[in-house]
């Protein structure tokens, strides 16, 4: 890491839910997100992983501004989200973009690709139409559309082609950060490469970065620079692409690998099987969250939290790190 600016930086970003327990019982707090942070340059891709429930999505929801963080901090571009003035904050959200995971969803089946390409030109732009219709054109091309795709209905095409059209919506004003929330989890496995892979050649291209969110490490290991695992809405262990995958140090990176075919087999670790299911962020156990399913538990995970702290070269939160790798 560099001491430059960086595009995008969270700190401590936390993201608390209410959440009823019905009238006469007190309210209670959902912890989907518990204090992350990181930093992303421009071009780069951090991927972040971890099971359905850990805060992923939460955790999209907060940098792309569609939700306030409950604490923490973001900042864009040099400037601080929260704190920002109005002028800042128009300048600053454009420039990061999402694609969701269900294109299926994420497109009005009412509009046209032009439509919809055009359209955040329309409100973000000076652009005239002529001018609006060329843009689309133009990234059309891009990611693979023909130019006869401009007038047809998102129906007509299939769930591949859908998450290029999303793509090239959220390119359409030049975003710094693409946020991808599971972006071709919904897609057949053939489809899988060709969308990663158009991804990739557009960050080339553009010089985008993305936080590529997914549950899949092996989609995660065509695509990443760095990889961020959570675990019950809090960061477990940060490191580049090569460290976690060729030595995953923390007992839930392990186990999530393990559970993950690889192309190359060769693993020096002793195998961890996950069992048991992700607590609630209701009530997350005292200590290392983890420690319900860690094989590796002792009396201390039980009471002290451990910190994510530098370890062989990368982010950790794990006491017996040394101990156990
Ligand atoms: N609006 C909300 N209200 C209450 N709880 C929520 C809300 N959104 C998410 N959660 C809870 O926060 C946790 C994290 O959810 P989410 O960010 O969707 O995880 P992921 O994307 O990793 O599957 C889950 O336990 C989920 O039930
Ligand atoms: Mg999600």
């Amino acid at each position: 890491m560099t001491d430059a600016v960086a595009l995008l930086e969270a700190k401590n970003l936390t993201r608390h839910y209410p959440v009823s327990q019905g009238l006469l019982r007190p309210k209670v707090w959902a912890r989907a997100l518990d204090g992350v942070s990181f930093t992303l340059e421009a071009g780069k891709t951090l991927a972040v992983v971890g099971e359905s429930g850990c805060g992923k999505s939460t955790l999209a929801r907060q940098v792309t501004m569609i939700e306030p963080p409950s604490a923490g901090e973001l900042w864009m571009n040099g400037a601080n989200v929260a704190t920002a003035d109005r002028a800042t904050l128009k300048r600053v959200r454009p420039l990061v973009q999402m694609v969701f995971q269900n294109p299926y969803a994420s497109l009005n089946p009412r509009k046209k690709v032009g439509a919809m390409l055009s359209e955040p030109l329309e409100i973000n732009t000076t652009l005239n139409k002529t001018e609006r219709t060329a843009k689309a054109l133009a990234m059309m091309q891009q990611v693979g559309l023909r130019p006869e795709h401009i007038s047809r209905y998102p129906h007509m095409f299939s769930g591949g082609q859908r998450q290029r059209i999303a793509i090239a919506r959220a390119l359409m004003l030049d975003p710094k950060v693409i946020v991808a929330d599971e972006p071709v989890s919904a897609l057949d496995v053939s489809i899988q490469a060709q969308v990663l892979n158009l991804l990739m050649d557009l960050q080339q291209v553009s010089g985008v970065a993305y936080l590529f969110i997914s549950h899949n490490l092996a989609v995660v290991e065509h695509i990443a620079d760095d990889v961020m695992v959570m675990y019950l809405g809090k960061a477990v262990e940060h490191g580049s692409k090569a460290q976690i995958f060729s030595r995953p140090l923390h007992p839930y990176t392990r186990a999530l690998l393990a559970s993950t075919p690889r192309i190359d087999p060769a693993q020096r670790q002793e195998k961890i099987i996950l069992t048991g299911e992700l607590p609630s962020p209701i009530a997350p156990p005292p200590g290392c969250a983890f420690n319900t399913r860690c094989p590796f538990v002792q009396e201390r995970c039980r009471v002290e939290e451990p910190a994510l702290v530098s370890f062989d070269g990368r982010l950790v939160a794990c006491h017996r790190v040394a101990e156990i790798n």
